[in-house]
């Protein structure tokens, strides 16, 4: 089924639709992430007891690990409607006023990239996250009339790539936080069969394997794998994904034993090679890289920091001893100035 070519589409919009056919629906359908689901099992299950709205929830984790997906699955599990939007897109607090006031009671609201909304946007949401209320000003100057709405009740699901970024005062009326974490190699086994199923592709054990263990702990570049090594047994092989298919599909796609790709060690070998494993500063990184500092931050380097190749120090990026010994350095000098 997913093989006809739609025209029209990008290669981004393809990947999306795609992966949207992944997505688990239910929590019990959702693989891994076993406490995380747990709490929301037990706050849903107590929230639907008293016929009340989920308590906000903010979701935090690096791309890919299924924050988009854990939106869409509690407001199923809620029996609510979702309403969906970014931080980015809500330019002005009026645009925010907007969406608050045509929400109905226990619809949920997600909001991805919560931590770009801005100042003035964040300061209308205050009151509706805790009161149930919109504070509108009417007016200017001496006569100006504060207005207050109430809204219907409702869930805030907020979802951030660097909690970090969330301001401390919204962050606090988030009553449910799950930092979502990267998945282990079983869980991503799971997550390439359960895959192979849907998209109707023999996949192998030795072939599961693999694709897990380049996975970069993200489910979302597993069926990006399987999706790849699909087309490659398909034209080289006999359509299964057997463990050799599998490595020489790797090997084509770039992607090494780690699950490494070029960019994270294009990073690697940069630190090693111009800064002598570093530290180096992000932005000096990011220009060498010609890529974004975001970039950089969120999509390459916590992999890198997981497995121990890489770490963030006060003074920049730089190698750990682990990551200096895969790159062929020397290991560091014990610090000190002299
Ligand atoms: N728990 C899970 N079990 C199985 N598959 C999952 C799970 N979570 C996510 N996926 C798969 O990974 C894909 C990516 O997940 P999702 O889009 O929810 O990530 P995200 O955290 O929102 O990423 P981003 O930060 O880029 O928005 C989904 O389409 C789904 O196929
Ligand atoms: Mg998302």
């Amino acid at each position: 089924m997913e093989d006809r070519i739609i025209t029209g589409l990008s290669r981004d919009d393809d990947e999306v639709r795609a992966d949207v056919g992944l997505r688990p629906q239910t929590l019990a359908e959702c693989i891994g992430q076993d406490r995380v689901r747990e709490q929301l099992r037990i706050f849903i299950e107590a929230a639907r007891g008293r016929g009340e709205s989920l308590d906000h929830v903010l979701l935090s984790g690096p791309p890919g690990l299924g924050k988009t997906t854990l939106a869409h699955v509690i407001a199923r599990e809620m029996g609510s409607q979702i309403r969906v939007t970014s931080g980015p897109a809500i330019e002005r607090p009026g645009d925010l006023a907007a969406i608050l006031t045509s929400l109905d009671q226990g619809d949920v609201l997600f909001i991805d990239e919560v931590h770009r909304l801005s100042r003035q946007v964040e300061e209308i949401l205050y009151p509706a996250m805790e009161d149930g209320a919109l504070d509108i000003i009417i007016g200017k100057g001496p006569g100006a009339r504060s207005l207050r709405i109430d809204l219907p009740s409702f869930t805030l699901i907020g979802a951030t790539t660097r909690s970090g970024l969330v301001s401390t005062p919204l962050r606090d009326r988030f009553g449910v936080q799950c930092h979502l974490e990267f998945y282990s190699v079983d869980e991503l086994s799971d997550v390439v069969r359960r895959a192979g199923r849907i998209l109707g592709v023999t996949v192998e054990p030795g072939g599961v394997r693999e694709i897990a263990l380049r996975a970069r702990g993200t489910p979302r570049i597993a069926n990006r794998l399987l999706r790849r090594l699909r087309d490659f047994a398909q034209v080289r092989g006999q359509g299964v994904v057997t463990e050799p298919v599998a490595k020489a599909g790797m090997d084509l796609l770039e992607v090494d034993e780690l699950g490494l790709d070029r960019l994270d060690r294009s990073l690697l070998r940069h630190l090693a090679e111009s800064f002598s494993g570093g530290p180096a500063g992000l932005e000096t990184l990011a220009a060498a890289l010609g890529q974004e500092t975001d970039t950089l931050e969120d999509v390459v380097e916590p992999y890198l920091i997981q497995i121990g190749l890489l770490e963030r120090t006060p003074r920049g990026r730089q190698l750990t001893a682990a990551g200096r010994r895969m790159l062929g350095l020397a290991p560091a000098q014990p610090g000190g100035l002299f």
